[in-house]
């Protein structure tokens, strides 16, 4: 058989089985198509191995023959590559449904409630008891709010004691590094008699064991005409004993915040050694939970509550050292990492 004879014979073979790829409608048919024509022991292929040994006198003619149906043949199979995108797509769209109906057979994982909102709702419902109302405010703030107001001015070393993020860019913005905030927006919208618990984040540049950037506190405080620091006392006492059992003692150390007078902070005993002192405790036996004190008056002076006439007490605490308590938890950072295995501890409902 002559060159030319072989080149129209694999033309017309080609036709038939191009057209067969077209019907095929399938990616995979376009590839065998053109490893069959076009591959290493593909058929073009050994064409064009014959052209290279056919004498001098056939080679032209021959070799114009050979290389219009190579160009046939190579335009047809690009052409071929893209409907192949096409036949994809449509193979996806064309898929069947997926019914949502039916049931679930394999093993399904259910996620559990994070320890530190399971120690938050806890919090709340002992407050709500005691006749506390739950409010919010802003995590992003003014430091007028964080600090001034909090009777913290400017250049006061207390703003030292919080290593604050400040925005950039933001004249006197800042994340909030305690949820005091919320005190002097509440006061500032509403009148007293106020009774209120904000649980919330706080943020604070330091991190280690037992300190994470980011953290969640509850601020709670109480304003009306005669509220005496035995009023805090019992208070502070109650949701101690409520969280952490009654048969634990608490306490009350004098301390300093710059927004009460007097200020103190508290403690319940450790519930590890019971008050004689182990690594929980660092020996102290002791375990520290928040601060406290009398509202200061400059702070009712800063809200435009007469101080003659009112008085208050605050208090704040971080929830997360209590999860951490309550759970033995040995790192604070344990609750910040997302860990799947870590969390699939806690369980599913809170009660
Ligand atoms: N805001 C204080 C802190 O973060 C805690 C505190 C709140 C102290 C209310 C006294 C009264 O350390």
């Amino acid at each position: 058989m002559s060159l030319l004879e072989k080149s129209e014979l694999i033309k017309k073979e080609f036709e038939t089985d191009h057209l067969a790829a077209i019907d095929a409608a399938k990616p995979e048919a376009v590839e065998t198509l053109r490893l069959a024509y076009l591959g290493r022991k593909g058929k073009l292929t050994a064409l064009m191995e014959d052209l290279r040994n056919a004498s001098k006198e056939d080679r032209p003619a021959a070799g114009k023959a050979v290389n219009l149906v190579r160009h046939h043949i190579e335009a047809a199979i690009d052409e071929l590559k893209s409907m192949a995108r096409s036949w994809e797509l449509a193979a996806i769209v064309n898929r069947a449904p997926i019914d949502i109906t039916l049931p679930v057979t394999e093993d399904r994982s259910v996620g559990s409630i994070h320890p530190v909102s399971l120690m938050r709702q806890q919090l709340i419902k002992i407050f709500r008891t005691l006749g506390f109302t739950v409010v919010d405010g802003p995590e992003i703030d003014f430091d007028f709010f964080n600090f001034s107001a909090l009777n913290i001015p400017d250049n006061h070393p207390a703003r030292d004691m919080q290593d604050t993020f400040y925005i950039d860019g933001a004249e006197k913005m800042l994340l909030r590094t305690q949820t005091s905030n919320i005190q002097i927006h509440t006061m500032m919208n509403e009148k007293p008699p106020l009774r209120v618990i904000a649980p919330g984040r706080v943020f604070r540049c330091d991190s280690d064991m037992t300190h994470t950037p980011m953290f969640h506190q509850i601020e709670g405080f109480v304003v009306d005409e005669n509220i005496t620091f035995a009023h805090m006392k019992g208070t502070i006492d109650t949701f101690l004993k409520a969280i952490f059992g009654s048969t634990l003692k608490t306490r009350l150390r004098p301390s300093f915040f710059p927004f009460v007078e007097p200020g103190a902070e508290f403690d319940v005993e450790c519930g590890v050694c019971k008050g004689k002192g182990c690594r929980t405790c660092k020996d102290t036996g002791w375990i520290e939970i928040g601060g406290c004190g009398m509202i200061h008056p400059n702070v009712f002076e800063a809200v435009g509550y007469d101080s003659s006439r009112y008085s208050g007490f605050a208090f704040g605490f971080g929830i997360d050292r209590i999860a951490m308590n309550r759970f033995a938890l040995p790192d604070l950072r344990q609750l910040f990492e997302g860990d799947y295995e870590f969390l699939g501890n806690f369980p599913i409902h809170s009660n």
